[in-house]
């Protein structure tokens, strides 16, 4: 599996052929002001949630790629509604089959509303799997003690975290996610785009070794294979 990262929360992951793409925002970020989103062909494009911080460059990819929108079902049909051809909807303990694995939504402890005011559902993340391994993307949460069936169920390769606190989980809380998870190898995201959530990247790299879990900082524009 190789994960590009794009900055915030927005990453991509290649897995059996299919590029899926992860909270697509990247315009709106100086940050990422080198990616260029009109190359982005993505297969997929999940969401976890409906804030503007993940779903911004959503509808100029989808409508350039012809990538299949994944997502709650209200999120998926909001997109439906404005006229992108493939959506499909999920919601929360549910999965599907996919052509690159199984995809099973889950749910996240955080809040859910477009940009434009239209209800977005609940918040959510995504577990997939497929021969290649299982990864888990939590999407903007709270550490959930859910955290702890997944990982008792799911021999994780990688998940992937928010870390930049005040609006998600802090590394701490990060931490104890990852322990949950059993996970041993963590994309940290969601951290530095924005002053509430600077983070000490040195001290969250300390904190996470500490508990024997590597933390992963790819820069933006970064592939690695995991
Ligand atoms: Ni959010
Ligand atoms: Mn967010």
């Amino acid at each position: 599996m190789r994960l590009t990262y794009y900055g915030h929360a927005a990453f991509s992951v290649e897995t059996k052929g299919k590029n899926l793409l992860f909270d697509p925002f990247i315009s709106p970020n100086p940050l990422a002001a080198h990616i260029k989103v009109a190359d982005l062909r993505p297969d997929y494009i999940l969401l976890s949630h409906a804030h503007g911080d993940h779903v911004a460059d959503v509808e100029t990819i989808a409508r350039q790629s012809g990538a299949t929108v994944v997502s709650i079902f209200e999120i998926a049909d909001y997109y439906a509604q404005k006229g992108i051809q493939s959506t499909h909807p999920m919601n929360f303990g549910g999965a599907w089959d996919f052509d690159f694995g199984k995809v099973k939504m889950v749910q996240a402890a955080h809040s859910s509303v477009f940009p434009d005011g239209t209800y977005g559902g609940n918040p959510g993340g995504f577990i997939i799997s497929n021969e290649e391994g299982a990864f888990y993307y939590a999407g903007d949460t709270a550490l959930m003690m859910d955290m702890k069936i997944w990982g008792e169920r799911y021999d994780f390769r990688f998940v992937v975290l928010p870390i930049g606190d005040n609006f998600t989980m802090g590394v701490e809380d990060a931490v104890t996610a990852a322990r949950f998870l059993q996970a041993k190898r963590v994309v940290g995201v969601h951290y530095n785009t924005f002053p509430y959530i600077e983070i000490d990247t040195e001290a969250a790299q300390r904190a996470f070794q500490a508990a024997g879990i590597d933390l992963l900082l790819p820069v933006i524009g970064e592939t690695i294979e995991l």
